[in-house]
């Protein structure tokens, strides 16, 4: 009997739960079985009911959601007419990524498990729950439970006796070749590259819009800790179009010194161009990619240097590497025994894969080309919310953008990659384009015109908030209840002129919690409490929609539970009736969230 092709499906937000679904498929060929590694929504979900063996890696988002990539899929698997039978030929397992700190902790995991059951499905072995919380990370639950997986499919899928394991010392083959022209050929700039893209279907992540930027400007006052941008472009031809609550997609580059010292510790020319094959069929190149493309394009656009390397970047390295010394640290560093090592080392202080590689540097040096898709992430695109509406901006996008800085015990800052590089850009030096496009939001509006909404977006969080506000404005909608913090009026009040036009118009009621101006803190929920009968009010006997939009540390669970002593001091409920109460209003959507890491 021909060994099955073992599918692993993944839905990821942050890019865990696809590094480690690669980690099973590299697991997988080193069993010799046939693997296809894909994001759910990139598989075509009706063929699920021919295929032998599952595993499914899922991430919990914040508030209990799935990932945006498979958003759809989760649609589909919840469709109540699907017979129950649908999947009795299927083997399956789930693994689940999640926080214990939130209250649905590995929900999607846990739902997707019950309803593959209800499909007629058979799990292999119990869901594995990883946890971000747990001090190794998600890697403690995850490693006696691949353990048990392959055991499993093994028994049912023994590995061809002549053959055996592939042990971990040995590289697997690189997933793509990469050729090196001698000459370098004529190569299409970014503009080109995406001209020639097919235009018809409006910008996406395979071809994006290069969006001028029209300006780039500081709204933080000089005394304040963080410099937040306005940033504007013009998307005149685009094609594109958004309403509030929809979010921008950017694709960030590396700043060139960067790319500079990745090729020169890998030793890599810059200007020499090269094509890429996947080694097996069935394996997509990464489909931005132009070919032939430059090694500087490749590393400046492409390669995540700068992200925090994980375990399996190590483990290859150690398979890579000539030099004895660092090959010793190196697995031990992959080593499960060497996991609280490699954190104090990587993740904590968040050391990036180009300070990796400076740190072994011999390896680096060897390092074949082939393998630099399969060692460095790509870079994913960041997500914003737009802040502008096109019916008061025609052909204009406003983001505001924090750029984000901190510093652990390295000497370097750490910096966010899509942020710091957007601050760098500067119009008024010469045009700048960015590759951008636009996707929905998760925050719906009442089309009702008398339905009143209320906002709370404290810092950056009142993003989206100025575009609905724009949007409901320009529509005649004037029942706009905005709460926004920040410290000092005259540091990070963005917008204060715009929105004091709008409640001396009637079309707003701005209120404000300048967190640092007194003695006290006083944060958006202290407001919210004091205006507690109207906050009542409005949700009870107005049907108002309720929205938070902001930092997911503290925040959301500080104004949900001033909601909640709302409704029980305003409306005399007790205290899990108040519970029910926001649950009910979350289910009907008039309690949303956006919020953000
Ligand atoms: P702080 O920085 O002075 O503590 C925007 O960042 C505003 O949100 C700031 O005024 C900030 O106050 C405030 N903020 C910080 N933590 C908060 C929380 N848990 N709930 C509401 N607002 C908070």
């Amino acid at each position: 009997m021909p060994t099955p092709r073992l599918l692993v499906l993944f839905g990821s937000q942050t890019g865990t739960a696809q590094d480690v679904s690669e980690r099973l498929g590299r697991e997988a060929r080193r069993r010799r079985l046939g693997c296809l590694v894909q994001a759910l929504d990139s598989y075509p979900v009706v063929n699920l009911i021919n295929e032998p063996l599952v595993i499914f890696v899922c991430a919990t988002t914040g508030q209990g959601d799935p990932p945006d990539n498979m958003k759809n899929f989760w649609r589909f698997i919840f469709r109540k007419n699907l017979p129950s039978t649908s999947l009795c030929q299927m083997d399956f397992a789930v693994l689940g990524l999640g926080d214990s700190s939130y209250a649905k902790f590995n929900f999607v995991a846990k739902k997707l498990h019950r309803r593959l059951l209800q499909l007629g499905g058979s799990a292999l072995l119990p869901m594995c729950l990883g946890d971000d919380q747990h001090e190794l990370g998600p890697d403690a639950a995850i490693d006696p439970w691949l353990h048990d997986l392959w055991k499993k499919v093994l028994d049912l899928h023994p590995v061809p006796l002549d053959l055996g394991i592939i042990p971990t010392g040995i590289p697997l083959p690189s997933k793509f070749t990469l050729q090196f022209l001698e000459e370098a050929p004529v190569t299409h700039s970014e503009e080109q590259h995406v001209a020639r893209m097919d235009p018809q279907d409006p910008p996406s992540e395979l071809h994006p819009f290069l969006a001028p930027m029209v300006s780039n400007q500081r709204v933080t006052g000089p005394l304040h800790f963080q410099d937040v941008r306005l940033i504007e472009f013009d998307i005149t031809g685009s094609g594109l179009s958004f309403t509030a609550g929809d979010v921008v997609l950017i694709q960030p580059k590396n700043i060139a010194p960067h790319v500079q010292q990745f090729c020169q510790l890998l030793g890599l020319d810059p200007d020499q161009c090269f094509t890429l094959q996947p080694r097996e069929p069935g394996v997509p190149c990464p489909v931005q990619l132009p070919q032939p493309c430059s090694v500087r394009r490749l590393v400046s656009q492409y390669l995540d240097i700068t992200s925090v390397p994980r375990r399996s970047f190590f483990e290859l390295l150690a398979c890579l590497s000539p030099h004895k010394l660092e090959r010793e640290k190196l697995l031990e560093f992959s080593s499960a025994q060497g996991q609280e090592e490699l954190c104090e080392y990587c993740s904590r202080p968040r050391r990036t894969v180009l300070e990796v590689l400076c740190d072994f540097p011999h390896t680096a040096g060897a390092i074949p080309p082939d393998y630099l898709l399969d060692l460095v992430p790509l870079i994913r695109p960041r997500a914003f919310s737009i802040a502008s509406s096109l019916l008061a901006h025609p052909s204009r996008l406003q983001i505001l953008v924090a750029v984000v800085q901190y510093q652990t015990r390295l000497k370097e800052p750490r910096r966010g990659l899509c942020s710091s590089w957007l601050a760098s850009l500067d119009p008024g030096q010469g045009p700048v384009r960015v590759p951008l496009w636009v996707r929905p939001g998760s925050l719906t509006f009442p089309e009702t015109p008398d339905t009143p909404v209320i906002m709370v977006g404290p810092g950056t969080g009142v993003a989206p908030f100025r575009a609905t506000v724009q949007e409901r404005v320009a529509q005649g909608q004037t029942r706009n209840f905005l709460f926004f913090g920040c410290r000092q009026r005259d540091q990070d009040f963005y917008w204060e002129p715009e929105w004091k036009e709008l409640e001396k118009r009637g079309c707003l009621t701005l209120v404000t919690a300048f967190s640092r101006e007194q003695e006290q803190k006083v944060y958006v929920q202290h407001r919210l409490r004091e205006l507690g009968p109207l906050v009542w009010e409005l949700l009870d006997h107005q049907g108002a929609y309720f929205y938070l939009a902001g930092n997911a540390k503290y925040m959301p669970v500080d104004v949900s539970e001033a909601l909640m002593s709302i409704f029980q001091e305003e409306g005399g409920l007790s205290s899990p009736d108040a519970a029910a109460y926001l649950a009910r209003l979350q289910r009907t959507l008039r309690f949303q969230t956006e919020t953000w890491a």
